[in-house]
């Protein structure tokens, strides 16, 4: 092979390598597993909308991805994911730094008891960033990405609980993005919202494509349809959750594969 077309190759390859990869991916809670065998990748930059009935295992799949399941008593992960090039399951990675890299938002904000300040302060020195103009610079920066620095500039030292629910969400999207995370878990960061406040969020949510890869889990299949690259479709096939189909929104919304799909974003079941 001529070096220019091993090189093209190398490239496409390079290209095609989902950024974050589950391989086999399994849940059990004691004797209940919440999901099993899933095979699913998301493209870097890309925001992949999970959606399914509610117990189907979204906000089981996504704990596995920062390995927020290492702290519910008689969880077990089996399977891999990969996540750039960290095996995210193997015992010696270090999970807190894990979880920098994977910023986890929920769906009801969970804003810290303190002043907007703190809430982004204090991250950043549990990950040892101790310089004040490092932290003033960084604040900034990430509530100007969120679109509140102008509401609340001049009011940093005040709570953060009473802001509004939407300005508590992108706060918390703030503090997730002042780590500098490379993915970001959105466990249906709308649905706590009212219609205004969801729209503000996800047009944050669509800002953030290409900067960082996203996993979105929403009910709200017009809001899937808006927002996502991919799509991923989850249900509880006898008694267990499973990756029925995913596909580019196209795909799953015109043209589904599984006749679950086609039930479900026709709004026949689910
Ligand atoms: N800590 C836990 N211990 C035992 N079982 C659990 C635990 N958390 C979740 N489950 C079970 O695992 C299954 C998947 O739950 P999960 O919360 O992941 O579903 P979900 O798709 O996020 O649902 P929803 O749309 O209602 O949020 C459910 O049957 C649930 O009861
Ligand atoms: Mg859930």
């Amino acid at each position: 092979m001529k070096p220019t077309e091993s090189m093209a190759a190398n490239v496409a390859t390079e290209m095609t390598e989902p950024f974050i990869q589950t391989e086999n991916l399994t849940l059990e809670y004691g004797q209940k597993t919440a999901f099993a065998n899933v095979n699913l990748g998301v493209n870097a930059g890309e925001i992949l909308a999970l959606v399914g009935p509610s117990g189907c295992g979204k906000t089981s799949f996504l704990s596995c991805l920062n390995r927020l399941t290492d702290m519910i008593p008689q969880c077990r992960v089996k399977g891999a994911i990969r996540i750039g090039t960290l095996e995210v399951l193997n015992a010696k990675i270090n999970a807190i730094a894990l979880r920098r890299k994977v910023g986890m938002i929920f769906q009801k904000p969970n804003p810290f008891p303190l002043s907007i300040w703190k809430n982004l302060e204090l991250p950043l020195r549990e990950h040892g960033i101790r310089k004040r103009e490092q932290i003033d610079e960084i604040v900034e920066t990430s509530l100007q990405d969120v679109g509140l620095w102008d509401e609340v500039k001049d009011r940093l030292h005040t709570s953060a609980l009473a802001l509004s629910g939407g300005q508590q969400q992108r706060l918390c999207i703030a503090r997730a993005l002042g780590l500098q995370p490379e993915v970001l878990l959105l466990d249906e960061p709308c649905s706590a919202l009212d219609p205004i406040s969801s729209g503000i969020v996800e047009d944050l949510i669509t800002s953030l494509r290409q900067r960082y890869t996203l996993i979105v889990v929403t009910h709200n299949l017009a809001q899937a349809k808006r927002i996502a690259d991919q799509v991923a479709l989850f249900w509880v096939q006898e008694g267990v959750g499973q990756l029925i189909e995913s596909g580019s929104v196209k795909q799953i919304f015109e043209y589904p594969q599984h006749p679950l799909t086609a039930a479900y974003v026709t709004g026949a079941r689910g």
